[in-house]
């Protein structure tokens, strides 16, 4: 990686480097094809304040001119396979992903279901972002998304939809991910609660980076925030650049890892598995056994069809 002669990291571990900078000066550093994963979250431009003092209420010229600028040097330092996801308002990704598919090749509209106002009269309620997914080229260069648990009922542990005479073909890893997520909760954990509003889910940044890159694998994003991304990418053995104009919450946050990394534990146990165990646990209280046809895999990595769990406890 080259982040130029010039600037000196904020911060530097030994997977990662953020600079205290605009990303126009850092992006302008990075070499041409060399980052695997890019992913950007900027200020939406709804006026917000923020401890960076940016101007978050721009014209509308202005800002899609602001976006095109770092959006165009965030292709030109992607690797050819490379992935890019921008996370928007509907309204600001449509014009942007039109930019972007004259560079790049247009994979998924990913509604992630997520309210982020008060209904307006007269407008639909919004409750979805846009995550938008390029990649660099004809096709991406790593591509294996998580299968997710069956979802099931927060009261009894019962399936919400049912599988009929398939549940023996569903795969013991889980069900396939739609281009909907309905399953990322708002960031919640206590000690997130003094940063700033609007970090991103851990959940959210690792379901990225776990479907377009692999340990080792170079992440960037321009706009750090709290860091969620350079924390996803730390804890999942990524390297990873990137840029804040305000980095004292990402200082903050890397000075204590401990209650990220008991979330990622936890995010890491509830996924690639057909059923959750708190889900499993839930059906036994309330005397619900699980259908005989799921195969559960076996910690030797085998598959059985598991029976009801008062007679094959999990
Ligand atoms: C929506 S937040 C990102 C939140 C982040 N994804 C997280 O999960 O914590 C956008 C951030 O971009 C930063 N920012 C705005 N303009 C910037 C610029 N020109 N260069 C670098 N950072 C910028 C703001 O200070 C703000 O913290």
């Amino acid at each position: 990686m080259n982040t130029g002669m010039t600037m000196k990291p904020i911060l530097k571990t030994s997977r990662g480097e953020l600079f205290e900078s605009d990303c126009l000066n850092l992006l302008e550093t990075l070499d041409p094809d060399s980052v695997d994963l890019a992913f950007a979250d900027p200020p939406f431009n709804l006026g917000k304040e923020y401890s960076s003092n940016i101007d978050d209420s721009k014209s509308t010229q202005d800002y899609l001119g602001w976006c095109r600028s770092w959006l165009s040097e965030m292709a030109r330092v992607l690797k050819p396979g490379g992935s890019l996801f921008l996370w928007n308002l509907p309204k600001w990704n449509l014009p942007l992903g039109a930019f972007l598919g004259e560079r790049l090749t247009f994979r998924h509209w990913i509604a992630v279901d997520m309210k982020y106002s008060l209904p307006i009269n007269g407008r639909l309620y919004p409750s979805h972002y846009s995550l938008l997914y390029f990649v660099k080229g004809e096709k991406p260069a790593i591509f294996h998304p998580d299968r997710l648990p069956v979802p099931c009922c927060r009261h009894c542990g019962g399936e919400i939809r049912d599988y009929g005479g398939y549940k023996n073909k569903m795969n013991p890893n889980g069900v396939n991910i739609s281009d909907v997520w309905t399953d990322i909760p708002p960031v919640r954990h206590a000690k997130y609660k003094k940063r700033q509003a609007n970090a991103l889910p851990l959940k959210l940044m690792d379901r990225i980076l776990s479907m377009s890159s692999d340990p080792g694998s170079l992440i960037l994003d321009p706009f750090g925030g709290s860091g969620t991304t350079y924390v996803s990418a730390e804890l999942s053995r990524r390297r990873w650049v990137g840029s804040e104009l305000n980095c004292t919450d990402i200082l903050d946050r890397f000075a204590d890892l401990e209650p990220d990394k008991e979330h990622f534990a936890q995010i890491k146990v509830n996924k690639n598995t057909l059923f959750k165990s708190a889900d499993l646990e839930k059906r036994r209280k309330s005397g619900r056994p699980l259908s005989k046809n799921y195969r559960i895999p076996k910690v030797d990595g085998t598959c059985v069809c598991i029976g009801p769990w008062n007679t094959h406890p999990l």
